[in-house]
């Protein structure tokens, strides 16, 4: 089955928020797989725009700002500069990267917003929000934190539960807290304007349930069709927000309000091809607006319901523009067992690999893509980083190429020898290439980009064969002309393969085409044998891959729990300062330093020690809760801080007389708070 050919493409990928670098994460997600996609499309000669951008709006960048001090203005133009080098030097192809704070962004997301407003599409509303009193703002998305009414985890957003994807609004959650203060916020009215998502509802069935049944991934279809098919339906969802940072409202009347970051956000997409657009000299309409524009957007799994739902309603409501074809959403990437996380470190920055493997961009590349989370979340680890180097990348690939460019130069002077009779293997051999072409691009014309590269390996692998099994090593001392014809059908295989591989590895694809002098480059030349013709010059050969050792593996795992420890005792927060009191509350206390004399379990409690202490005048039984941290013995002998005159309190039948004090660390564990040298027993404590 041929895909329909479209007169131009627009893809299109997630705008990145600007609040952090890239990581191995970022790359699996939806920018290798783009790339991949864009690079097949461009060697197929489609008319293209691949476009992305910063998305410089939203509590993201807020919080960020927040937390260091800074405003989001620097928060954004530190973050924008770095992240669009990392894709550059990881060669994501973008034909244009912007950012959603450029002036063309707010006229466009602007304009857009006027319009739905003009066409009656929103629904103006006063309703209660969630507003802190001690920051003296409202909590949207982010700013708010509670347990998620689906599935109970206690740190959902107040737009979104990340662990079981659901979409929520802050009033859905259970306990809710600012993220400002920590506070319980209160309930204060105010102004939107909501766009009401259940009127799209049929719509939205049929263009995604039944006319995209086929074509769309299964992950895809599956969160859309439990978002449209719930109980209560789609819910009306506020396009504007209560902030002072972001796109303003258009309207006079909503003074000191924001375009919401995820109505302005995908628009960027419209104001990145409209920048492209204007700096090529041409229209950037047909690309947003033809019915014979391919428009894709690949996104991960957490953006399906904006990008399949959202999106879609306002650009059908609007009435412009086109739909997307496909949403290919990848799951998430792991790293080592474990979730990818910013906050604590758990994660392969993209900045940092470039300095520590400089020029081995394509085998991160190469594995993200073989191991991509195309249909379920999967596992990076550097343990597979480095088989799947050492034992495909160079084992396979790079020594099939380096064999047949060295060989050529060993016997032939580096030119491309003649090709005479053939024998049974090398028809077989050409027969068997002449397919992948196609196969390959059936796979990335269906996003199947782990499916595409095993393919390309394939190839790389057949040609390997194909010399191991030929042996001209051994041929040129009976047979220079045999020779001469294995050699012409490997370099043919390279450069074969150098196009099939180009847009999985760009930079090995082109290191190769310079190699071999390669001036035909496109796909539909691949699995032509004679795009190197005897006598052709090749240049000579320079080193595709390197092992990468046990010690670089060991190296990076270690890395990772080094900065994960460090980051996990900076990250320890402490409780909140509770209200002031009084000095005479104070001095209500009597703090003493006991001695602990006798130790003893607690029949029938794992967590309680019956403790007896000397507090200089009587002594007293304290129970307390410390018996699976320490044994009794070690107790024995220890001179702690207790407040001695705490009401009397029974606990497992035994009266407890005051109360032994201690210091929790981050983990949970008690340490006892013993003076520094020892002191008579009832000493006070002021
Ligand atoms: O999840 C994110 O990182 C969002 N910044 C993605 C936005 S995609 C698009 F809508 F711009
Ligand atoms: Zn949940």
């Amino acid at each position: 089955m041929s895909e329909k050919i479209f007169k131009r493409y627009t893809i299109t990928s997630a705008l990145p928020y600007a609040n952090g670098p890239l990581h191995i994460g970022h790359l699996a997600g939806c920018y290798i797989p783009s790339d991949i996609y864009v690079r097949y499309l461009r060697l197929q000669k489609r008319d293209v725009a691949y476009v992305c951008g910063s998305d410089e709006h939203g509590v993201a960048i807020t919080i960020k700002a927040k937390n260091e001090n800074i405003s989001p203005q620097e928060v954004v133009d530190r973050y924008h500069g770095i992240m669009k080098e990392s894709f550059k030097k990881f060669g994501i192809s973008f034909d244009h990267y912007s950012r959603t704070s450029s002036p063309v962004h707010h006229e466009t997301a602007g304009q857009l917003f006027k319009d739905l407003y003009n066409q009656g599409e929103f629904v103006e509303k006063e309703t209660e929000q969630y507003y802190d009193e001690e920051a003296g703002q409202f909590l949207a998305d982010r700013y708010i934190e509670g347990t998620c009414p689906n599935c109970g985890y206690d740190q959902a957003y107040g737009d979104q539960c990340e662990k079981c994807g659901s979409s929520l609004s802050p009033t859905d959650l259970i306990h809710p807290k600012s993220k400002l203060s920590g506070n319980t916020p209160v309930l204060k009215m105010t102004r939107h304007w909501f766009l009401d998502l259940g009127k799209y509802t049929p719509f939205l069935k049929q263009w995604i349930l039944k006319d995209h049944a086929h074509d769309w991934k299964n992950n895809v279809l599956g969160q859309c069709r439990s978002w449209l098919e719930a109980g209560d339906g789609l819910q009306a969802r506020s396009m504007t927000r209560d902030m002072d940072w972001g796109i303003p409202v258009p309207l006079p009347e909503a003074k000191g309000k924001v375009l919401y970051v995820w109505f302005d956000a995908p628009i960027g997409y419209i104001s990145s091809t409209k920048e492209w657009a204007k700096e090529k000299g041409i229209d950037w309409e047909p690309y947003w607006k033809d019915q014979d524009t391919k428009l894709v957007h690949f996104i991960g799994k957490d953006n399906i319901v904006f990008h399949c739902i959202t999106f879609p309603a306002i650009l059908k409501t609007h009435g412009d523009f086109i739909l997307p074809d496909n949403v290919p959403a990848n799951e998430f990437l792991n790293l080592e067992g474990q979730k990818i996380s910013t906050s604590r470190n758990w994660a392969v920055w993209l900045h940092e690999y470039l300095e520590e493997f400089p020029g081995q961009e394509d085998v991160l590349r190469y594995v993200l893509t073989a191991n991509a989370p195309e249909t379920k979340d999967n596992d990076f680890t550097w343990k597979d980083f480095q088989a799947r180097n050492n034992n495909e990348l160079v084992a396979v690939y790079g020594n099939f190429i380096n064999r047949a460019v060295v060989l050529t130069h060993k016997y032939f002077q580096g030119k491309v020898p003649e090709k005479s009779s053939l024998q049974p293997i090398d028809e077989e051999v050409m027969l068997a290439l002449q397919s992948y072409p196609d196969k390959i691009a059936q796979s990335l014309e269906r996003y199947r980009f782990r499916e595409a590269l095993a393919l390309m390996m394939d190839f790389a692998r057949t040609g390997n064969k194909y010399l191991a099994d030929t042996e001209p090593w051994k041929t040129i001392k009976t047979d220079r002309e045999r020779t001469g014809t294995i050699l012409n059908i490997a370099l043919n295989i390279a450069a074969n393969l150098s196009i099939l591989s180009a847009p999985f590895l760009p930079f090995t694809a082109e290191k190769i085409k310079a190699m071999l002098g390669l001036k035909i480059f496109n796909w539909e030349n691949a699995g032509q044998m004679d795009l190197l013709k005897a006598g052709d010059e090749i240049n000579p050969g320079s080193l595709l891959f390197q092992k990468v050792e046990d010690s670089t593996v060991e190296k990076q795992v270690q890395k990772l729990l080094d900065s994960k420890s460090k980051n996990e005792e900076v990250q320890y927060q402490t409780d909140p300062v509770k209200p002031l009191i009084a000095f005479d509350d104070f001095t209500k206390l009597d703090l003493r330093v006991v001695t602990i004399i006798k130790a003893e379990k607690v029949k029938k409690s794992k967590k309680l020690l019956q403790l007896t202490v000397d507090t200089g005048q009587v002594k007293k039984t304290v129970l307390s809760g410390v018996a699976e941290q320490f044994e009794p013995e070690f107790l024995i002998g220890k001179q702690v801080t207790m407040l001695i005159n705490l009401a009397p309190k029974k606990m497992a039948g035994i009266a407890s007389e005051g109360m032994i004090l201690m210091a929790e660390d981050a983990e949970g564990k008690f340490k006892l708070l013993t003076p520094h040298e020892s002191t008579n027993p009832g000493s006070t404590i002021r």
